[in-house]
C-alpha cells in the first residue's frame, strides 16, 4: 500500500538513494532538508522538497503522513572528537524536536540511521546487535543516545521504529551518489585518485593483526540499504523499537579496496602507508542474521567490485558535469 514520509536529510548521499527507493515503489515523499552537508540537486526530482532545519519539524508534520525515515545528522567522525556539542546538538537536540513533533502530530512510524560506530571497539566479529555498545566517539554516542530516546518513544508513547546500524556505505544508484565534503570514505578518497584529483591513498597502519595488515571493514551497496528501509518501515510496529545492524557480514582489507579500484579504473592507484589513526578497530564486521530474519533483508549488490564499479561511474558523470 503506497504512502506518505517525511525523509529527513533527503539531500544527502543515503537519504536521497531511499528517497528515490520509496519514489519508485510508489510512496509519495517530501524531504526536509537544511542543506548543511547535502545538495539540492540530489532531491529526487519527483519529491517535494522543503529547505528547512528538523528543529522545526513541527511546521510540517501533520497527520497526514505515515511515517518518517530519518538520515539528517552530522556524521563526521573526526569532527565529533574536536566540535562535540555540534553533535549532540544537531544529533541528539535535532532529533528530540523531530519526535516531539512525530508525537504531536500523531505520526508513529519511524526509521533511523543509526551506526556501527554505536558499538566502538567489537569483542566479537561479526557483531551482534546484543554486543556491548561503547561509542569511541562523540559522533556515535551521540547516535546511541538517539537509539535510547527511540526506545523510550516506543515504550512510553506508543512509536513504532527501526533503527538501522549501517557498516560502511559505498556505491551509488543512478544520479544519487555520495559527495561528502570534506571526503572520509574510502571509496571515494581512492577513486578521487584514479582521477587524478589526489595523488595517492593514504593507508593508516598495515601492521593490524589482519590477513594484509590493514584494517578490514563490511561495505554495504547503498541500493541493498535502500531496500532495507522500505522493509523497516513494514516491521515498525506500535510500541516496540526494533535495532538490526546492515552490512553485508563480509569484510575486505583497505588494500583489497585499493586492488579492486584498481581493477575497475585500470588506474594504477600509488598507495603511502601512515600511522595508524586512534580508535580505528582492525576489524568491523556485521552480522546480518537480524536484519534477514526479521526484516526478511536479502541483500543482491554484495559484490565489492559492482560496488566499486556503481562509484565509479557516479564519480565519473560528476567530473562530467563539473567540465
Ligand atoms: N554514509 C555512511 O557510511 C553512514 C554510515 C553509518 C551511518 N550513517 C548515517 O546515515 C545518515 C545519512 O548519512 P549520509 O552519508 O547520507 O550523510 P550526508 O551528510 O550526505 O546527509 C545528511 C543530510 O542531512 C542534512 N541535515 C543535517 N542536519 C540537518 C538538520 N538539522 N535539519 C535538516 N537537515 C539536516 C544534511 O544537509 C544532509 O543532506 C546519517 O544520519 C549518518 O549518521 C551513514
Amino acid at each position: 500500500m503506497s504512502g506518505k514520509y517525511l525523509v529527513t536529510g533527503g539531500a544527502g548521499y543515503v537519504g536521497s538513494v531511499v528517497a528515490q527507493h520509496l519514489i519508485e515503489a510508489g510512496h509519495e515523499v517530501v524531504v526536509l532538508d537544511n542543506l548543511s552537508t547535502g545538495f539540492r540537486a540530489g532531491v529526487p526530482a519527483d519529491a517535494r522538497f522543503i529547505e528547512g532545519d528538523i528543529r522545526d519539524a513541527a511546521k510540517w508534520l501533520d497527520a497526514s503522513y505515515d511515517g518518517v525515515l530519518h538520515f539528517a545528522a552530522f556524521s563526521q567522525v573526526g569532527e565529533s572528537v574536536t566540535r562535540p556539542e555540534k553533535y549532540w546538538d544537531n544529533n541528539v537536540g535535532g532529533t528530540m524536536a523531530l519526535l516531539g513533533a512525530m508525537r504531536e502530530a500523531g505520526v508513529r512510524r519511524l526509521v533511523f540511521s543509526s551506526t556501527a560506530a554505536t558499538y566502538g571497539e567489537p569483542e566479537q566479529v561479526p557483531i551482534m546487535e546484543t554486543a556491548p555498545t561503547r561509542p569511541t566517539s562523540p559522533y556515535g554516542a551521540s547516535k546511541l543516545a538517539v537509539d535510547h530516546m527511540i526506545t523510550g518513544e516506543a515504550t512510553a508513547h506508543g512509536l513504532g521504529a527501526v533503527s538501522l546500524r549501517y557498516f560502511n556505505v559505498a556505491g551509488a544508484y543512478g544520479h544519487h551518489g555520495e559527495r561528502h565534503d570534506p571526503e572520509s570514505h574510502l571509496i571515494p578518497l581512492v577513486l578521487q585518485v584514479a582521477q587524478g584529483r589526489r595523488e595517492a591513498i593514504s593507508v593508516y597502519g598495515d601492521d593490524y593483526p589482519t590477513p594484509d595488515g590493514t584494517c578490514v571493514r563490511d561495505y554495504i551497496h547503498v541500493a541493498d540499504l535502500a531496500d532495507a528501509h522500505l522493509l523497516a518501515l513494514k516491521a515498525a510496529v506500535p510500541g516496540e523499537h526494533l535495532i538490526c545492524n546492515l552490512g553485508n557480514g563480509e569484510g575486505f582489507s583497505v588494500r583489497e579496496v585499493v586492488e579492486t579500484v584498481r581493477r575497475v579504473t585500470g588506474h594504477p592507484i600509488p598507495e603511502v602507508v601512515a600511522p595508524r589513526r586512534g580508535g580505528d578497530p582492525a576489524v568491523l564486521v556485521a552480522s546480518a542474521a537480524a536484519a534477514r530474519e526479521k526484516l526478511g533483508w536479502n541483500p543482491s549488490r554484495a559484490d565489492l567490485a559492482g560496488i566499486v564499479a556503481d562509484a565509479w561511474e557516479f564519480a565519473q558523470q560528476r567530473a562530467e558535469q563539473a567540465n
